[in-house]
């Protein structure tokens, strides 16, 4: 199968992931994703840029998955962000333009914390904006993020369920 969708993982800490470890694990599963751990590629904090470009332009659909921390992706997605996005964009061929974009990341409070009334004060479709005017800069489609909430006190079944959810997602949207 044509490897379609690239799912570029952020996690700092891997090893000790529930969450973002279950669905790293589902998608890898899928014949159509390929899935690269930013943490392990970065070098020095840098990205080697002509790799990532021809891996860009090679899928239709690009997922950026982690954790929230801080209301941010960690750094290893915004050092990629950086480098990468920019010289594609501002370059002679924006080849991203037209390929979909998905948040697929987890929060470790509770959804009832993300609303105006809420401890958060925002929504978590809010607190992604900058990556949503991110990938509408890029001329890259916005997908409904998939998120996960209450990540910190996430139970094995809860898990199991999410994981399904996630694994219906990737199957019907090819993302
Ligand atoms: C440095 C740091 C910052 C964090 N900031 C937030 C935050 O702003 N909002 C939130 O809901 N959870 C926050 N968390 C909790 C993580 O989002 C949570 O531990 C993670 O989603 C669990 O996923 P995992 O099982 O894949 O590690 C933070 C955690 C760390 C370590």
């Amino acid at each position: 199968m044509n490897k379609n969708t690239l799912l570029l993982v952020s996690h700092p800490d891997f090893s000790k992931s529930k969450i973002n470890k279950a669905l790293a694990e589902i998608a890898s599963q899928k014949p159509n994703i390929i899935v690269r751990h930013l943490d392990e590629i970065q070098k020095e904090n840098r990205y080697f840029l002509e790799e990532e470009f021809a891996l860009l332009k090679s899928v239709s659909s690009i997922i950026w998955q982690f954790p929230i921390y801080w209301y941010n992706a960690p750094a290893s997605l915004r050092n990629w962000q950086d480098q990468i996005l920019s010289p594609i964009v501002y370059g002679p061929e924006n080849f991203l333009m037209g390929k979909k974009l998905r948040v697929v990341c987890s929060a470790g409070a509770a959804e009832n914390t993300f609303s105006s009334t809420g401890l958060n004060r925002f929504t978590a479709e809010q607190m992604l904006c900058p990556m949503q005017m991110t990938t509408n800069a890029c001329r890259m489609e916005w997908q409904k993020p998939f998120i996960t909430y209450g990540a910190s006190t996430i139970t094995e079944e809860q898990i199991q369920e999410v994981a399904k959810k996630y694994s219906t997602l990737l199957d019907q949207n090819s993302l």
